[in-house]
């Protein structure tokens, strides 16, 4: 069996969270120490830090960071104060809904400890510990979907993907790039087909680094490629993330993965997502009921620094759309595998596994 090794995109030493700058990957592998609650919100905001699961992690420590330095400067803990961190961590970005899942995780236990009446170093400590559960948690679920995800994959085969779903956004292993990971590592004979990932090219800086960093074979195409090679019968399943799943199935995700869901199912292909149930938001009953966060105009306008438009040209920067639930072949998530992607289902399946 092949061994990969671990990619960690953040780590906290001494009450500090160090992330890995994915601004500037693939050219540079830079660390910045964050120790303040704003730099923390502003590394989600301007996506040095990004993906789903990790999101979530990176502002749970944030929230920690947060309470310690009210904690610093007041002496106790100021809930008014407490309420703003989170708010502050909350507005960030709106669509992954692990954002909100782990700062309303964080913000239970503050609560719970104030009602218990621990001392405000104490609770800091908790809340620490809190966030290194979510983290840890995280890793564990990746590696859980790894698994029941590779099953699903034939013995040589040809995987599409787009964005970024691996270490860089989780804890350390990936979701869709874990399954991947996962097959690769069991011996499979995978080979991956990278979408670049059109404007913030996460396919392309991030995902493309992470396989080159493991020798996993892969190719890098253009966004619009996926079609023609699916013609040619050169993939043989679609492997995506998720940012949030409602209650029926439907699945934000990066922009374009709703283009791929409709080519996969008009060639035939497979069509998987893969995600922690984090992710799932069973309070939002239906796609269009989601968020959908709009970015800067000069994300599409300009590659790197170089404009590749009329400066005065109009962009709309969608940076994600919906995928309804009947064009998913399955879910994988680290309970197993939903196969069925329904509203009945999915409640079973969360109720019986005690979600
Ligand atoms: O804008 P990003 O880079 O945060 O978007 C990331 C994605 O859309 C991922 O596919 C999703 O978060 C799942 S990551 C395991």
């Amino acid at each position: 069996m092949r061994r990969l090794k671990d990619i960690r995109p953040i780590e906290l030493e001494d009450k500090k969270l160090k992330v890995l700058n994915q601004l500037k990957l693939p050219t540079e592998v830079e660390w910045l120490e964050l120790d303040s609650y704003e730099e923390i919100a502003k590394s989600i905001e301007d996506m040095v830090v990004r993906g789903a699961p990790l999101i979530g992690i990176v502002a749970s420590y944030g929230f920690a960071i947060g309470i310690n330095q009210i904690f610093k400067e007041k002496g106790y803990i100021d809930i008014v104060e407490s309420e703003k961190v989170l708010n502050r961590l909350k507005s960030t970005r709106p669509t992954a809904v692990n954002l909100f899942w782990a700062l309303n995780r964080m913000w239970n236990k503050l609560t719970k400890y104030l009602a218990e009446e621990r001392s405000s170093g104490e609770i800091v400590d908790l809340l620490f510990k809190e966030a290194e559960r979510i983290d840890l948690e995280d890793y564990h679920a990746n590696k859980s979907i790894g698994g029941y995800g590779q099953v699903l994959l034939k013995e040589k085969c040809n995987i599409l993907t787009h964005c970024n779903t691996g270490a860089l956004a989780t804890s350390g292993w990936g979701t869709a790039l874990g399954v991947i990971r996962s097959a690769y590592e069991s011996g499979k004979d995978i080979t991956v087909y990278v979408d670049e990932t059109r404007p913030y090219l996460q396919g392309s800086r991030l995902t493309a680094w992470e396989l080159v960093q493991e020798g996993i074979p892969h190719y890098l195409i253009t966004d619009n490629s996926a079609g023609f090679l699916m013609s040619k019968g050169v993939i043989d399943a679609v492997i995506v993330g998720a940012d949030r799943i409602t209650r029926n199935g439907d699945v934000a995700n990066k922009i374009g993965t709703y283009t791929l869901s409709i080519l996969a199912e008009y060639h035939d292909i497979p069509f998987y997502v893969a995600a922690p149930t984090s992710t799932f938001d069973l309070e939002t009953s239906s796609g269009d009921q989601i968020p959908i966060e709009e970015r800067s105009e000069e994300e599409v306008k300009r590659c790197g620094k170089n404009l590749v438009a009329p400066d005065d040209t109009e962009v709309k920067n969608y940076s994600f759309d919906v995928t309804p639930a009947s064009k998913i072949t399955a879910i994988i998530t680290e309970k197993g595998i939903i196969s069925h992607v329904d509203e009945e289902h999915i409640t079973k399946f969360l109720k019986y596994r005690g979600i």
